[in-house]
């Protein structure tokens, strides 16, 4: 039986993502600093049953959420870490309320978005999490103002994700590129390329939604969701559900087995519950270049007022038939 793993020198990630990101003139220093960020929350992760990092910190973030002890680390790792690349100049971040703006970097040219542990109300349970990024690429003249960043997805250069599950799992697009996938070794302590050129299958009877809330979505809602659950086609199959509640754990498994990943907005949220410019746009990227649909697209189009502002209609990921057939 042969292995799907290459260890091909050209499958090692530094390379292969210093040289995407050369198509693009992402700095490599920058790309070393993410790699450090999803490298180090990954082995806290894997420790926080064992050194007392389990359960909540006691302060709540941006969002209003409870912060748990390894939100409060995941965030002070990824800021240090694009501080210290000398690349970033803005960071916003789910823990933070304001922007951070770096100003020791003055020539850095980078603008970066981050939730730094997404699904962390899954985190004492074992259950997947994950962190998502999307990078901005500022003017020339940029004066590294927090109104700089207010930009739709469609001006994201680089946007991925990294799931920390069974293995850390990093999921990397730029701009108008494919959609790549690596899998950290341990080990070695790289991220390697086990997964060139994602794309999501074509069909796959797989919806994944918190149905939960569904006493709150509006009728066309509703009535999309019952048409998956009740076919009216003679002899069609109901789909089947599977929800995690962690968005990068079940973005993840959308992109690999295909599907429909969904969080309407709804009576009780009716902006949404998913953060624009660190949740949907960067999710939308991936998905977009993964020849995801119209919904997705429209996200990234989408075009934040205030930093850690909600979008409406929120993500939908489904397999687009005329992005697979162009
Ligand atoms: O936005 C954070 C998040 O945890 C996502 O990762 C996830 O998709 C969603 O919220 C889960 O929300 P709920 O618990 O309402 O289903």
């Amino acid at each position: 039986m042969t292995s799907r793993m290459s260890y091909s020198p050209f499958s090692i990630s530094t390379a292969a993502l210093i040289s995407q990101a050369n198509l693009l003139k992402l700095t490599s220093l920058l790309c070393h600093a993410l790699q450090f960020s999803f490298k180090s929350i990954a082995y806290y992760i894997r420790r926080a049953s064992l050194i007392n990092l389990s359960g909540l910190a006691g302060s709540s973030n941006s969002t209003g959420d409870d912060q748990k002890k390894l939100d409060v680390i995941g965030n002070d790792i990824f800021v240090a870490a694009m501080r210290s690349s000398g690349k970033c100049r803005l960071l916003v971040s789910e823990e933070e309320d304001q922007c951070l703006i770096f100003n020791e970097n003055p020539k850095a040219r980078y603008a970066v978005v981050c939730d730094p542990i997404d699904g962390s109300s899954n985190l004492d349970a074992g259950v997947s999490v994950g962190t998502i990024f999307g990078i901005f690429k500022l003017g020339e003249d940029t004066e590294g103002k927090q109104e700089e960043l207010l930009l739709p997805g469609t001006e994201l250069v680089a946007s991925g994700f990294t799931m920390y599950g069974a293995s850390a799992q990093l999921v990397i697009t730029m701009k108008g590129g494919t959609v790549n996938g690596f899998t950290m070794d341990n080990a070695l302590g790289e991220f390697i390329l086990t997964h060139p050129n994602m794309r999501l299958p074509r069909s796959r009877a797989i919806y994944s939604t918190n149905e939960g809330n569904s006493l709150y979505w509006d009728e066309p809602v509703k009535e999309y969701f019952n048409s998956l659950k009740f076919p009216v086609e003679k002899d069609g199959k109901p789909y089947s559900a599977r929800y995690i509640g962690s968005m990068v754990a079940d973005a993840y498994r959308t992109l690999l087995y295909g599907g429909i990943f969904a969080y309407p907005a709804d009576k009780k949220s009716p902006k949404g519950k998913l953060r624009i410019l660190y949740e949907c746009a960067p999710m939308a990227m991936i998905f977009e270049n993964g020849k995801s649909s119209l919904a997705a697209l429209k996200t990234v189009g989408a075009s934040p007022y205030v930093l850690h502002a909600n979008v409406f209609p929120q993500l939908v990921a489904r397999p687009s038939t005329a992005a697979w057939n162009a």
